[in-house]
């Protein structure tokens, strides 16, 4: 998720650039830059690394000018680089842009630029708006702004700077925040309040499809087609802190609430216009290829290592290869049987993890081929793997990982699709109606975020147990392991996820009257067995409380509490199943009076064995 801000009035605009990129740095980021109106120029400084090595090639330059636009980038497309870095331009230097978000449609977009003589410099989506903008602008600098928004598909918060208009900047917001600061003789554009609280708490809040004209003395909103929007000013109560949650008491809240747009963007470019298959960019596999294939390794570590269970699930299923999940750190030592056909996968959300990057390392030296799928551009893993995939789930600030796990599932889902298309081993019909039912996804996990009191309840009701029990079969058993680590690791309290059918083995001896246990029984192929595994555990006493698909009216006549997330086909809903698991897990840490987004004796990012 990148930064963005911007001014105009009658101050230093660099003072405000600076310090507003700095408020948004725990938004996480690899580049940043400002473009700022030197008399009749923009003069722009862009630097790869921290805000200080912007900073430092700064220092030396004496910039007056009162109207500017700066950036913290998070690579998505293109690596972090000085050139990459924002703010953009067209080919003349005339106009400069900012962006957050995915222009969908980029690369049709720069080839017809290119056909038509424009030259581009960086790897970025963001700079084909700049050179769009050019092409468009015949004098009014807001119509051409909203031609430019009709080209373009995708996510999207932009603000637009322009040489011959040096006494108005332009924003606009689709699916991306951005928030307009209203001070005296001088205005604020950012990408999150925290840059402009300390200026002014009086903002106009953009939303989707709205169009800022913004002047040192006037802010106009337009839609679209250009009709003014009478918009009503929002006053910011929020303190520093609570302004970069968004609003929520946590970073881990915010980003499980982050799925719905985490997921639909991850999406984004990687599904035909026609539905009717995904489109890996970054893989040019054939079926020769995945003929030569006679292994697939999942190696991964925690969560991530979740995500790779629920994958070997996905790509036996529909690609009939076969699949072995390891964590790394086993696998590291195991003297793994690799060779030149295995395809080893490494998933790894900050891309940094010792174990997996080792693991990584060491398949690469027995001549596998690597695959990497994080959420971090640039990182050591993406950079040491032979084909990476990015999860675009903008940072992740809680230790506890949610939206990087739900992207790594879609990246997952979306791979083995990719590959039973070229194995042919998925009917079109099927492929079309998985896809369909994928598509969906997002809005569904909005539904089951949209009512969370009987998990809030659940959580303050049994959040004091020290002993708690996950089962399921199948996928759903794979969830539970991410329920059960969920639970671990923000409340403190021991949980543990169980193959349903293998509690008779040994764990039933613990269940007792009153132990809670968390049964996910939403695999159709093995339902009646998950319902004979929790009537066991209910014939012990225990307190279940089930995960179940919306129109499971069995489920409820044997439990003393049901948890319904919306239906879909049973691959996809682990999707689903997983958000009441990290909501339970979020709010048994607050009874609890954990620290929630920095738990004891965790880091975000393990880089030591
Ligand atoms: C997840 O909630 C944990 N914080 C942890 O297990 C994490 O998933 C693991 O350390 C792997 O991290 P990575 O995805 O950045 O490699």
């Amino acid at each position: 998720m990148c930064g963005i801000v911007g001014y105009i009035g009658e101050k230093k605009t660099v003072d405000f650039l600076l310090d507003g990129l700095t408020k948004l740095e725990y938004r996480g980021y690899d580049s940043a830059g400002v473009a700022v109106m030197e008399g009749k120029n923009i003069f722009v400084e862009k630097s790869v690394g921290r805000l200080d090595s912007l900073k430092e090639k700064l220092k030396n330059k004496t910039l007056n000018g009162v109207i500017g636009i700066g950036h913290t980038r998070w690579a998505t497309h293109g690596r972090p680089s000085d050139v990459n870095a924002h703010p953009h331009t067209d080919c003349h230097g005339n106009f400069v842009v900012v962006h957050n978000g995915i222009i969908e449609n980029y690369m049709p977009l720069k080839e017809g630029l290119i056909a038509r003589g424009h030259k581009f410099i960086s790897e970025t989506d963001t700079e084909v708006v700049a050179h769009l903008l050019e092409e468009n602008y015949t004098g009014d600098f807001v119509d051409a702004v909203r031609k430019v928004l009709s080209l373009i598909e995708g996510s999207y918060s932009l603000v637009f700077m322009s040489r011959e208009n040096p006494d108005v900047l332009i924003c606009a917001k689709q699916e991306n925040p951005l928030v307009i600061g209203l001070g005296k003789d001088e205005n604020f554009i950012a990408s999150d309040i925290p840059a402009i609280i300390s200026r002014t708490r009086n903002t106009y809040i953009l939303n989707d499809g709205e169009i800022g004209i913004v002047k040192k003395d006037s802010v106009k909103i337009i839609d679209r087609q250009g009709n003014a929007i009478d918009k009503k000013t929002f006053h910011v109560t929020w303190n520093a802190e609570a302004a970069e949650k968004g609003g929520y008491e946590h970073f881990m809240l915010k980003e499980i609430n982050e799925q719905p747009k985490a997921v639909r963007d991850t999406m984004s470019k990687r599904i035909a216009k026609d539905g009717a298959s995904i489109i890996l960019d970054e893989l040019n596999w054939d079926k020769k290829f995945l003929d030569s294939i006679n292994k697939i390794y999942i190696v991964a570590c925690g969560t991530a290592y979740h995500a790779g269970l629920v994958g070997k699930f996905y790509i036996e299923k529909l690609a009939r290869k076969l699949v072995e999940v390891d964590v790394a750190s086993e696998y590291r030592y195991r003297n793994p049987i690799v060779d030149e056909n295995t395809l080893v996968i490494v998933i790894s959300q900050s891309g940094e993890t010792s174990d997996t990057l080792a693991a990584l390392k060491e398949s690469r030296r027995l001549g596998a081929k690597t695959l990497a799928i994080t959420n971090v551009v640039g990182s050591s893993i993406a950079r040491q793997a032979e084909n990476v995939i990015h999860t675009w789930a903008g940072p992740e600030i809680a230790v506890a990982s949610t939206k990087a796990y739900t992207t790594q599932l879609i990246l997952m889902f979306m791979l083995a699709l990719y590959m039973a298309q070229i194995n042919g081993t998925i009917p079109a019909d099927r492929l079309k109606e998985l896809i369909c039912k994928l598509k969906k996804i997002p809005a569904q996990i909005s539904e089951t975020l949209s009512d969370v009191d009987p998990i809030k309840t659940f959580a303050r009701q049994y959040g004091f147990n020290e002993d708690v029990f996950y089962i399921g079969r199948s996928l759903d058993y794979c969830v539970a392991l991410e329920g059960a680590l969920k639970l671990k690791e923000i409340s403190y309290i021991h949980a543990e996820a169980y193959a349903s059918g293998e509690l008779k083995h040994g764990t039933l001896a613990l269940i007792v009257e009153g132990v809670p246990v968390i049964a996910l029984a939403t695999q159709k192929s093995v339902y009646e067995k998950t319902l004979s595994n929790i009537k066991e555990v209910k014939a012990r006493d225990a307190i279940v409380i089930g995960i179940a698909a919306t129109g499971d009216t069995e489920l409820e006549k044997y439990l003393d509490h049901v948890i319904y997330v919306p239906d879909t086909d049973e691959l996809l809903i682990p999707l689903l199943t997983v958000v009441p698991l990290q909501l339970l897990a979020y709010y048994a840490a607050i009874t609890r009076g954990c620290d929630v987004d920095k738990p004891r004796n965790l880091a975000k990012s393990v880089t030591v064995e």
